[in-house]
């Protein structure tokens, strides 16, 4: 019997639950997928508290990676046995089974295992976009990262490094900070302790940075618009503390003719065309070694709930794969 992890009314990790459910015969576009591996991302957690409402009851879960058992009327591209992944709706990836329109799946180099798949397509497709589209790293740049330990920071610093970024990580531990520095951060930051402003000034010589990627939301946005130099670029892509409140758009004249942003990797990788150059740069630099990826937890994915409780307390690191065997 196939199982899946969906919730019917939002709330804490304890709204989670483990279900049967049929899985039908793939619709025209669409093939069945037998998941190996689940990505854990911290935007589950807000489909799940409703921060960001879904329809309910309902599936949970963005990105996945598994072999093609089933093909749909008019699916070409794919053939049963293919091992693919995706990042992205519908939602529904905390399954064993599912299916999945074919044009939102990519194909896995043979180099990538379902592991890395499900652990990298949703942040490090972020990365990609974050560094290489919104605002594009130059060698020679200082950019600062927050939550630089977490999913898409391992990866985004890796990759800054690679790009020949000078990288100023925030961090919400000692054993964080080691973590970043040992994927590419030059410089940590006790975001709990230190004023990270003030230490983004001085190691900047008092320039501040062309870019701050933003993934805390609430309780750093303003201090992170004072680390940017003149016509910098605020890329806030996610809330981990909350949703930014509404501001004056005036104090980006007075503190530099600043650029605010708020992306998603849905907004990048609508289109096919887009997804797959995103993907294939995201492969590239990861079977070059550039970029390492690693699970640095696992659970059943029947313990998805402690999973969430894992993630919002801060307690994970990297990236985080849920079992479905
Ligand atoms: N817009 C997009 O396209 C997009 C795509 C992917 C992810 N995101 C966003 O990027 C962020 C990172 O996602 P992820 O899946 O890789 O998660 P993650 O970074 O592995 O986990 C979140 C991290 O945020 C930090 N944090 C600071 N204050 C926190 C708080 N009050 N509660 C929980 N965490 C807090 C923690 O690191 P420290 O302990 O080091 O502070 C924590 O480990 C999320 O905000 C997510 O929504 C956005």
């Amino acid at each position: 019997m196939n199982h899946a992890i969906r919730f019917h009314e939002t709330g804490g990790p304890e709204v989670l639950r483990w279900e049967a459910v049929d899985v039908p015969p793939p619709a025209a576009g669409e093939v069945t997928l037998r998941q190996h591996a689940v990505g854990l991302n911290f935007i589950d957690t807000y489909h799940r508290s409703g921060l960001y409402p879904v329809p309910l009851p309902s599936g949970i879960g963005l990105e996945g990676a598994g072999e093609v058992t089933a093909l749909g009327e008019g699916v070409t591209e794919l053939r049963v046995g293919d091992r693919v992944a995706y990042a992205g709706g519908p939602i529904g990836a905390y399954a064993q089974r599912r299916n999945m329109p074919a044009d939102r799946l990519v194909k896995l180099p043979e180099a990538i295992s379902y592991d890395q798949g499900a652990a990298m397509m949703l942040q490090g497709m972020t990365a990609q976009y974050l560094l290489r589209q919104t605002y594009r790293v130059q060698p020679g740049d200082t950019i600062l990262i927050h939550a630089a330990a977490g999913g898409v920071g391992l990866i985004a610093c890796q990759w800054a490094k690679a790009l020949g970024a000078t990288v100023i990580g925030t961090v919400g531990s000692d054993e964080k900070a080691a973590l970043a520095k040992a994927h590419g951060c030059d410089h940590t930051i006790l975001y709990n302790r230190e004023k990270f402003a003030d230490r983004v000034r001085e190691i900047t010589g008092g320039k501040g940075v062309p870019v701050v990627y933003d993934s805390i939301g609430k309780d750093t946005f303003m201090d992170s618009l004072s680390c940017l130099r003149p016509r910098g670029m605020m890329v806030t892509y996610g809330n981990a503390t909350g949703p930014v409140a509404p501001f004056d758009l005036g104090l980006l004249a007075k503190m530099g003719s600043l650029f605010v942003t708020r992306p998603t990797l849905f907004g990048y990788a609508a289109e096919r065309a887009d997804l797959v150059a995103m993907a294939n740069e995201l492969f590239d630099v990861v079977s070059s070694g550039k970029v390492k990826i690693e699970v640095r937890q696992r659970y059943a994915l029947a313990d998805a709930a402690e999973a969430h409780r894992d993630l919002e307390a801060r307690k994970t690191t990297g990236s985080t794969v849920l079992d479905p065997a």
